[in-house]
């Protein structure tokens, strides 16, 4: 392989070194471009921008591949617990049995929230969304623990911030819920595993405790251990960019909650369930959907089609799919809306629109109904895929920090006015 290529601009050459991956991939490094051609680079979106090396996930969209750490995803969704994976994609291997229990007993140890967070908490009207308030109690954990401001510096104060997080999410998270329909708050309990405690935490009232069922667990973990990490996504691009400034992890994690909720990112699993009850409660017509995807005059989408990388498959969402019939099935619940979903897919696959443009179901095309048959109300489940993508936050932040990464700050073409005089109001 030639390990440079060349820029011809304005009658100079310029040589520009190709990086490549451990997976073969191959980038053009032109990080000194600017300072020889004077030519930056512009790509919206960053469609085929590398904004770094990661040795924490790999995904080949065109193959349907993802991979934490080099494990493929089938077999950590099939074989591993939540907290296993989220051991892994932090600290690059998998536990042994030792690492492994000190890990799950500090977790599970610091899941308490200082109380004067319920104060927090009564400050916000009963219908704020769940995503807003999550995202600000973890900002407000840099109050709580100012400790952790500059964790890099110290490997026990990373440590503990990261316990911190992982341990406190889930209890933020049902607070959230909680908050929202005006129930008493509850505190956790820490001989339950992870998933077993949220769920306790979600579903129990002080009159009646609730023990969540073995196969919603089971569920609910696969469906972490699928959102754990996802590279350089929108929510943890923002991460990465906001802890390149030596923010907090706690602020960095909290900027990166507010970029998933948006329906194009993390809220689609919410957008998904909402369009298949719009189509629902409008006869159940797929066809008439499909149309409206594909009319560039109406702004509808369907929900849960589509993605920036994969262009075959998203192995997520097969594992879903699978997961979604056999939860349904065995917790007995007949959903009329994954029929509307599978008619969807189906309609989809086929048509010329989605086939021309590698249009296929991503993973929330099918984890909200799952979600739905968990007893999840539906404003929650970004909350879910939040839980689920913390890992994955503090590994790529963590990394950023280790390997010293310059502060994130893109270029521009400016497009605006040249200079021009000021006038005075009158004169305008
Ligand atoms: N329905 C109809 N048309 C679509 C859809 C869709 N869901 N997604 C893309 N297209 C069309 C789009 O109009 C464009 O057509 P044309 O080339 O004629 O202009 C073409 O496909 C390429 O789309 P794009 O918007 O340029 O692609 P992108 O890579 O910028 O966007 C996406 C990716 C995921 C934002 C987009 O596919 C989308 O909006 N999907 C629906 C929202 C969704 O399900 N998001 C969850 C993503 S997976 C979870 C996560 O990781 O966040």
């Amino acid at each position: 392989m030639s390990d440079f290529a060349e820029l011809h601009f304005e009658g100079e050459v310029y040589k520009l070194p190709v990086v490549e991956g451990t997976e073969n991939e191959k980038a053009l490094d032109i990080s000194k471009m600017r300072g020889q051609s004077g030519l930056i680079t512009i790509d919206p979106g960053y469609k085929n921008t590398g904004s770094t090396e990661s040795a924490i996930t790999f995904l080949d969209g065109e193959k349907g591949i993802l991979r934490y750490r080099g494990y493929p995803i089938e077999q950590l969704a099939e074989k591993s617990s939540f907290l296993e994976v989220a051991y892994l994609i932090i600290y690059g291997e998998l536990p042994n049995a030792e690492e492994l229990k000190k890990w799950e007993t500090e977790i599970t140890y610091h899941t308490l929230i200082h109380e004067d967070f319920k104060v927090l908490l009564e400050g916000f009207p009963s219908n704020a969304h769940p995503m807003g308030v999550l995202s600000s109690c973890v900002t407000a954990l840099t109050a709580f623990y100012p400790d952790s401001l500059d964790p890099v510096r110290s490997k026990d104060e990373v440590r503990i911030s990261i316990v911190r997080l992982m341990a406190k999410l889930p209890t933020l998270a049902s607070w959230a819920y909680k908050n929202e329909i005006g129930q008493p708050l509850l505190y956790p309990k820490n001989n339950m595993d992870y998933a077993s405690n949220f769920l306790r935490m979600m579903f129990a009232t002080p009159a009646e405790d609730f023990t969540p069922d073995p196969v919603v667990v089971s569920a609910l973990s696969t469906l972490l251990i699928l959102h754990a990490d996802h590279e350089q996504n929108c929510s943890t691009s923002t991460v990465r960019i906001v802890g390149s400034s030596h923010a907090s992890l706690y602020a960095s994690v909290s900027a990166g909650i507010n970029a998933l909720w948006g329906p194009l990112h993390g809220g689609a699993n919410q957008a998904v369930i909402e369009m298949l009850e719009a189509i629902k409660a409008d006869g159940g017509d797929a066809d008439k959907y499909l149309a409206k995807a594909k009319d560039k005059d109406d702004p509808f989408r369907l929900m849960g089609f589509g993605h920036r990388v994969y262009k075959n498959f998203d192995p997520r969402a097969r594992i879903i799919k699978k997961a979604a019939d056999d939860v349904l099935g065995k917790l007995g619940v007949n959903d009329p809306i994954l029929e509307i979903a599978k008619k969807l897919e189906e309609a989809a696959l086929v048509d010329p629109y989605f086939v021309e443009r590698k249009l296929y179901p991503n993973v929330d095309f099918y984890s909200g109904i799952i979600y739905r048959a968990l007893g999840i109300p539906t404003n929650m489940f970004t909350v879910m895929f939040a839980l689920g993508r913390l890992p994955g936050w503090i590994g790529q932040w963590k990394e950023m920090r280790e390997n010293n990464e310059p502060i994130g700050r893109p270029r521009q073409v400016y497009t605006g006015e040249n200079e021009r005089d000021y006038k005075d109001v009158g004169s305008r």
